[in-house]
């Protein structure tokens, strides 16, 4: 408790910019809510019954020398997102209005072409290299805005990455109609119940590969931005939850290649049944030890499979938190109590290269890359636990 202290002193009078994306390409954001109309919302009050509604971030990488863009500077979590993330600052002495005032540089794309070059105008689809698709669904509870600084990062690699707010498990949903949902009562203690909720979240993951391939609005925005989605390369991340349920929905739906699972445990049915396509576990230095899913889990998988992990973090090191810590300079005991000894560029470098070498590996590259060998890798926070990369 004593840093409860030392920190109410930390002044947050002015925003605080968070880092930008670290890759090559400056990246857009797409956000939109999606309606499963088709499908009700298991977890909706019996009293008022409706479709299942989910929200998305979309991150594309801009090539800048096909569409014409300008930075803008807007806040990093919508208001009650950042409210609700304001009340457990509170609980580490910092003020309320913490999540509230930082924010991030993101890059529209203006109307217009970039060039007037006669030859440029002639083939309007230079540009459109097909971009493979990474998917993200976050923790328990947690809201996908607080993984978009990871998330653009990887966007600026090269990837479109799509983020997902899960209604009724994340603390709070906004949609930007201004209407809300909060969590419903579900018990973590609860193997069935959190079953039930990474089969739902499986469901919206579908929902959303559907709509990001056929609605109007995504199709207007590969447009404006000159890009395209190749739907044949599908990657999916998440952290802790979200990691069991790319699993899960690798199960159920084909169309995703690979799995990486960011520090989270597994559940039924992928214990039982193992997955047959290439998964990665990537994780704090003794997840295995403190966590029997993963052994279990490795021993049923039949595509490539790696364990790695990561010297100095905790559960929290995957998600924007390194930043946010850094960005605060909070004292370093407090810092490492929140988020591992790892900073937000090392931790942003770890995550990325090994998301990147294993979307490599899966599309196609017929070398494993370096990185997810067994031995001294390039990224020394990185430690390959085990590995086996057959095709
Ligand atoms: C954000 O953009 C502003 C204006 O373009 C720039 O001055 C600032 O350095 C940028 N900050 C970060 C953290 O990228
Ligand atoms: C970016 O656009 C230019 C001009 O349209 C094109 O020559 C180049 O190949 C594009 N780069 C990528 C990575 O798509
Ligand atoms: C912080 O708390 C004060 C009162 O305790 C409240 O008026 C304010 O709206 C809160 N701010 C945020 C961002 O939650
Ligand atoms: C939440 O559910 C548990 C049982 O799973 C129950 O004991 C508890 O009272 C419920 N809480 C609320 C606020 O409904």
């Amino acid at each position: 408790m004593q840093f409860c202290l030392i920190l109410s002193f930390i002044s947050l009078a002015r925003a605080l910019v968070l880092p930008g994306p670290s890759g090559p390409h400056p990246v857009s954001m797409v956000i939109e809510s999606l309606t499963d109309k088709g499908r009700p919302d298991p977890y909706a009050p019996s009293s008022s019954p409706h479709p299942r509604r989910v929200m998305t971030s979309l991150f594309l990488p801009i090539n800048s020398t096909a569409v014409r863009s300008e930075i803008r500077t807007v806040p990093y979590m919508t208001p009650l997102v950042a409210a609700d993330y304001g009340l457990l600052a509170t609980s580490v002495g910092l003020p309320n209005s913490t999540f509230a005032s930082f924010e991030v540089n993101t890059t529209y794309v203006l109307a217009g072409r970039r060039c007037s070059n006669t030859r440029d105008r002639s083939n309007s689809n230079i540009q459109s290299k097909k971009i493979p698709l990474v998917i993200f669904s976050p923790g328990f509870g947690q809201s996908r805005l607080l993984y978009g600084i990871m998330a653009r990062s990887m966007a600026s690699e090269g990837y479109a990455v799509v983020t997902i707010d899960h209604p009724y498990d994340a603390s709070i949903v906004e949609f930007p109609d201004g209407s809300f949902v909060r969590n419903a009562n579900i018990s973590t203690d609860d193997d069935a119940a959190l079953e039930q909720v990474i089969k739902v979240r499986s469901a919206d993951v579908s929902f959303v590969i559907d709509q990001l391939k056929d609605a109007a609005v995504f199709r207007r925005a590969y447009d404006q931005h000159k890009t395209a989605i190749d739907f044949d390369r599908i990657v999916m991340y998440g952290h802790s939850l979200g990691g069991a349920t790319a699993a899960t929905a690798m199960l159920s739906d084909p169309r995703i290649l690979g799995g990486v699972d960011l520090d989270g445990r597994f559940f039924n049915p992928v214990l039982e049944t193992g997955l047959d396509r290439p998964f990665l576990l990537l994780g704090r230095q003794d997840h295995s030890a403190q966590d029997p899913t993963w052994a279990a889990l490795y021993e049923k998988l039949r595509g490539a499979r790696v364990e790695m992990s990561v010297a100095g973090t905790v559960h929290s090191s995957f998600t924007d938190y390194p930043f946010i810590v850094d960005a605060l300079k909070l004292p370093k005991d407090a810092a490492e109590q929140v988020a591992g000894s790892v900073s937000g560029q090392r931790m942003d470098t770890v995550v990325k290269s090994v998301l990147a070498a294993f979307c490599e590996f899966v599309f196609g590259s017929k070398a494993a890359p370096e990185l997810l060998k067994p031995g001294n890798g390039p990224v020394p926070e990185l430690t390959v636990v085990q590995a086996d990369l057959r095709k």
